[in-house]
């Protein structure tokens, strides 16, 4: 109840402008937080968690055995391509939306985006458009920016993700008085998680927009997913079902390394696709969640999904996905949460959802530094905004790097670096400690002494 009137009381300091977004956006959290007090105990049974049965996630080879119809451009003209945009590029000690951030001879990830589209629409006569989901830390930046893709074939539509309050942990009252969201206020605002694609994109009116226009699916992903460009095969086989049945939502899955190992991955549930992240995993099977014989697979966040069964869904607020409570310090030391949900955490709610177990390439998430220092160098090639691993590199995989502390920030890891090395024959490189690379190093297995020193 005293949430309920702080709410109100935040509600009445909105000008008159931002007053019904500022509502919508109130209320939304009102029912997530009213369920995050009402929900006690694990959000997943253990032992009702099952293996997918084999023909919920098929393998991409499969998939690509259709082939591709002829009247394939028309297929593609009822996609839309959604990047998720709302994150920042703090973990990568950068100011402003991560989309932002230069990865690949000064293209910046969202540049990359629109050539892939632009592509994708000249070299099939077609007009794709690309979504950005923004959140209020991203939105200004990115428009600006946007004037610079006006010449390009792509229309661009932005829709805003909605902001909630963060809770002060002890009071479990919100930390913003008023709905600024600058000077005191900066830190008590967050956008909710992806999960909030679904009620956003319903209540920004592009959903209906979009219908209206014949699209029928969108291929969402994260912008900071390099690897996650438009597959004609999935799109094709989403299109022309093999059986008939529409398949309503499809979650691109990817095999588990040992480097992968926290990643959600799907299982059955209760007769239908779920999927379990390892935060709801009770301690005592959180080594059998991170096997990577029982649960092979993980989710890449690249997913395909009809557009009218989101508007179904939503009408109906049939769309369940579990509460992700995340706790935070703020920087003058308080302790606080903010409730989240994940895009992924939807699939249960969709009719005839399936996994398509995809190449390793389709997952090239630049998080780190030393994610960019791979993506940055010779192991890859750009084309039209997509990269692919080069065919020189005689290994399978990309090599591991660890970039120490003194590389963490983008701005720290390039003055570090004179020239980005050649690393086609490296294995692995872990770097600690006050370290600059010069001019044409190149990086590599050192195979004649390798159980001495392993790499250079
Ligand atoms: P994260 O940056 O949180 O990455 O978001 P993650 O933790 O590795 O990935 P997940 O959550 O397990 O998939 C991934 C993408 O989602 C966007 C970010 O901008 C990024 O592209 N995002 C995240 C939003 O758009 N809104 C949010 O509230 C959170």
């Amino acid at each position: 109840l005293s949430v309920k009137k702080e709410l109100e009381k935040i509600l009445t300091t909105a000008p008159s402008h931002e007053f019904e977004h500022t509502k919508k956006d109130l209320d939304g959290f009102r029912k997530l937080f009213h369920r995050f007090l009402q929900e006690k105990g694990p959000s997943v049974d253990w032992g009702k968690i099952q293996r997918p049965p084999e023909d919920s996630i098929q393998p991409y080879e499969k998939i690509k055995a259709r082939g591709l119809p002829d009247n394939i451009s028309s297929v593609l003209n009822k996609l839309v391509v959604v990047k998720l945009n709302g994150g920042l590029g703090t973990s990568m000690g950068c100011k402003g939306p991560k989309s932002l951030i230069g990865v690949r001879n000064e293209n910046t990830f969202l540049d990359l985006t629109v050539q892939q589209i632009e592509h994708l629409n000249k070299t099939y006569n077609t007009d794709v458009p690309l979504v950005l989901m923004n959140s209020f830390n991203t939105d200004e930046d990115t428009k600006k920016i946007l004037q610079k893709y006006n010449h390009c074939r792509v229309k661009i539509y932005t829709f805003n993700q909605s902001r909630y309050p963060r809770i002060n942990k002890e009071s479990l009252l919100p930390v913003a008085k008023d709905v600024s969201y600058s000077g005191e206020n900066t830190e008590a605002w967050y956008p909710p998680g992806h999960g909030d694609i679904y009620a956003s994109f319903y209540n920004s009116g592009l959903l209906d927009t979009l219908i209206g226009e014949g699209k029928e699916y969108i291929f969402v992903s994260n912008i900071d997913n390099l690897g996650a460009t438009v597959d004609l095969y999935i799109l094709n086989h989403l299109m022309n079902p093999p059986n008939g049945k529409p398949c309503e939502f499809v979650m691109e899955v990817t095999n588990k390394t040992r480097a992968d190992v926290k990643g959600g991955t799907l299982t059955q549930y209760e007769g239908k696709l779920r999927l379990v992240e390892i935060a709801q995993v009770p301690k005592a099977h959180v080594d059998e969640f991170k096997s990577v014989s029982k649960f092979k697979i993980f989710n890449t966040n690249n997913l395909w999904i009809s557009l009218a069964a989101v508007k179904r869904l939503q009408e109906q607020n049939a769309i369940d996905m579990e509460i992700i409570v995340n706790p935070k310090t703020l920087d003058g030391g308080l302790n606080v949460i903010q409730l989240e949900t994940a895009v992924g955490a939807a699939i249960k709610s969709f009719e005839n959802s399936l996994g398509i177990n995809v190449p390793r390439s389709r997952f090239l998430p630049v998080k780190t530094t030393s994610d960019l220092l791979l993506v940055m160098s010779n192991l890859y090639s750009l084309n039209a905004g997509s990269l692919t691993m080069s065919e020189k590199r005689e290994f399978p995989t990309v090599p591991l790097v660890k970039l120490g502390s003194s590389f963490t920030k983008v701005q720290d890891y390039l003055r570090r670096f004179e020239s980005i090395p050649d690393m086609l024959e490296l294995d692995h490189l872990t770097v600690s400690g006050d370290v600059t690379f010069g001019k044409n190093v190149s990086l590599k297995v050192c195979w004649n002494s390798y159980h001495h020193c392993k790499s250079w």
